[in-house]
């Protein structure tokens, strides 16, 4: 499914007749599978069955192609999310959400002016239901309107939830009483979120248990719904992979591990660096991975306090400016941001990256590196260092 999803990530990314060819190639029912695989992840219907007392409700979603139709019935209440069954007692009817594969796909995965529901029907369960004081017939339970809007403001794109919500909701400490970093994600990666971006993060979590973890990584998936997500890890973690999530297991201290990850996922878009915290290992993983980041891409590293706390990260505060911990790593950045602007050869060496940093970002426990053309140019300093006088330096203080 994961090779299909991307396939329809790209081809939706093109427009209708893309994925309409998709669809042919593929198969509808393996589109469509895909396709509500998707739409369950968004709409967290589990949140609606675990509220108590709401009773149990069935909805159908039909996806046709032409003459060609594929459906899924699901219902929700307090057993959960139970995919091929209708609720109980069944004196209520499923509504029936019918809308065309291809418009479907765009909606999910397409630029989002894309977006359109010139397909779409909601069949409604008919009058007797509908209008049960009228006619004496069964009560309405109140997930029955839930789920139906539910699904359907995922089919609208609608109004996405904010990144602290998201990492509440799937469980990773970037929002809690450890880290306040959404906020800062918020502010950086909000303009991508509707770019099929690729995204990379070191440190799954979990640790050593294979089957734990990976909280960020279903939140940059909800985050980014046009998204592909990348987990690195030393610990195998490919019990984790879904849909849009794929894990590789390696040592972010071996740069060749890292090589070989990026020549065979990479460009991507965004790294983060949420792995062992060590300053060798974030500095390796920097040097290494930087290249494989895209021209406009976003280097972000957490966990900053790992540079000074020698009982935990083998840190140190005795030199806040060593270039061997993390934080006088970045630091060295800053210069490089300026490094047009020194009058003395002899000042500072120059860095690879020097040219290609636009922009660093520094909050607490956490750095954002932009990636860009530096290259401006220093016209004051090349006159202070050709010919101070023409420019009358006393003046210019
Ligand atoms: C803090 S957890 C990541 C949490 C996750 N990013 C989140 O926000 O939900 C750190 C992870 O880094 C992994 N890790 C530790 N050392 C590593 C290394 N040298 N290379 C790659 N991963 C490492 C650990 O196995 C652990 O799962």
């Amino acid at each position: 499914m994961t090779d299909l999803t991307h396939a329809l990530i790209a081809a939706a990314d093109r427009g209708y007749r893309d994925v309409a060819a998709a669809v042919e190639e593929a198969g509808l029912r393996n589109v469509a599978a895909a396709l509500i695989n998707e739409i369950f992840f968004r709409a967290h219907l589990d949140e609606l069955a675990a509220v108590e007392g709401a009773g149990e409700s069935s909805l159908v979603i039909t996806l046709t192609h032409g003459s060609r139709e594929t459906s899924v019935l699901v219902s929700v209440g307090p057993k959960g999310v139970e995919i091929g069954r209708a609720a109980r007692p069944t004196d209520i009817p499923p509504t029936t959400i019918v809308q065309d594969v291809c418009e479907t796909a765009l909606a999910l995965y397409g630029p989002r002016e894309r977006v359109s529901s010139a397909s779409r029907e909601i069949r409604w369960p008919g009058p007797r239901t509908m209008v049960p004081r009228l006619v004496n017939g069964p009560a309405v339970p109140r997930l029955f309107h839930a789920v139906v809007q539910r699904v359907v403001h995922v089919l609208e794109r609608g109004r996405p939830a904010p990144l602290a919500e998201l990492a509440v909701r799937h469980g990773t400490d970037k929002w809690s009483f450890l880290h306040q970093y959404t906020q800062h994600y918020q502010r950086h990666f909000g303009p991508l979120r509707d770019r099929p971006v690729k995204i990379c993060e070191i440190g799954v979590g979990g640790y050593g248990d294979t089957e734990a973890g990976g909280g960020s990584l279903s939140m940059w998936k909800e985050f980014f719904p046009r998204g592909l997500v990348y987990g690195l890890d030393i610990a195998d973690k490919r019990a984790l992979d879904r849909p849009r999530i794929t894990t590789i297991q390696a040592d972010q201290s071996d740069p060749e591990a890292l090589r070989s990850m990026a020549e065979k996922f990479g460009p991507f878009d965004i790294f983060i660096d949420d792995g062992s915290h060590m300053s060798p290992h974030v500095i390796t993983s920097f040097e290494t991975l930087f290249p494989y980041l895209a021209k406009d891409g976003i280097y972000a590293i957490e966990d900053l306090h790992g540079s000074y706390w020698p009982q935990l990260f083998e840190g140190s505060e005795d030199d806040l400016n060593a270039p061997e911990f993390t934080v006088g790593f970045l630091k060295q950045m800053v210069d490089g941001l300026n490094h047009e602007e020194f009058l003395k050869s002899e000042t500072r060496v120059a860095k690879s990256t020097d040219r290609s940093i636009k922009g660093i970002h520094f909050y607490h426990n956490l750095a954002f590196i932009d990636k860009g053309r530096n290259e401006e140019g220093g016209p004051i300093a090349s006159v202070l260092r050709e010919a101070p006088e023409i420019l009358g330096v006393e003046g210019l203080r």
